[in-house]
């Protein structure tokens, strides 16, 4: 027992020096392993409009190609429009049998990410590190949420009369689904699935990922 708690206070110490925890508390590390894909949300949090703009906040502070800066965002709550991205998306398309998100359970704030330049790899690279930033934002906030990227772009564009088109959405809300890492080789299968009503994902270990 002694020597365990040696052993547990020399890993504590080794993780506080390799990561350090910022001022509200959560380091990159746990940031990221909180930061899962929920497809099902607790009903009794609304968010707020306020929220969704301070998670947008954070694109003023991110590189852009270029520095082009071309993404806009369409913020939706419950009370202006949540509906109408509900019924253009679709969520968990590796498990169809579930037709996510169970009803009750389905998000209520959206942010739609536009673009006032035409698609290209440098944007779709601007795009991705502009959802994962908003989606550490909103974890950090306390919040959970989902990259959507399987959308109907036309009909998300006519409904909310956009002046650029919608490159991307994005769920928020407090997640109700229990997650769990699993981690994996390279040539395992990589298909989430639920079991005993825990969400698992794969992820491949990071030592395969090295090109050796
Ligand atoms: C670019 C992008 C688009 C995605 N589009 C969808 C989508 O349309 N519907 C959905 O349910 N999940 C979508 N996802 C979520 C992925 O399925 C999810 O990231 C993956 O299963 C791994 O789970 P994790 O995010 O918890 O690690 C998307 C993720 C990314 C990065």
């Amino acid at each position: 027992m002694a020597d365990n708690y040696l052993e547990n206070k020399f890993d504590d110490y080794r993780q506080k020096k390799s990561a350090p925890v910022s001022k509200s508390g959560h380091s990159l590390v746990s940031l990221l392993k909180k930061n899962r894909s929920y497809r099902g949300y607790d009903p009794a949090y609304k968010v707020s409009a306020a929220a969704l703009e301070q998670i947008v906040a954070v694109n003023a502070l991110l590189p852009s190609a270029k520095n082009q800066q071309a993404l806009r965002f369409k913020l939706v709550t419950e009370d202006t429009g949540a509906d109408k991205v509900l019924e253009n998306i679709k969520l968990g398309g590796m498990l169809p049998e579930l037709h996510l998100p169970f009803p009750g359970t389905e998000p209520k704030a959206f942010i739609i990410v536009c673009a006032t330049v035409p698609e290209s790899k440098m944007l779709h690279v601007d795009m991705g590190i502009a959802a994962q930033s908003m989606l550490l934002k909103a974890v950090d906030m306390g919040y959970n949420g989902l990259i959507i990227g399987a959308f109907n772009a036309k009909k998300i564009e006519e409904a909310f009369a956009l002046p650029y088109p919608p490159v991307l959405i994005l769920a928020i809300g407090k997640g109700n689904e229990k997650i769990e890492l699993k981690e994996i080789s390279a040539e395992d299968s990589h298909a989430y699935w639920r079991e005993n009503g825990v969400h698992y994902v794969p992820k491949v270990r990071w030592e395969e990922l090295i090109i050796r």
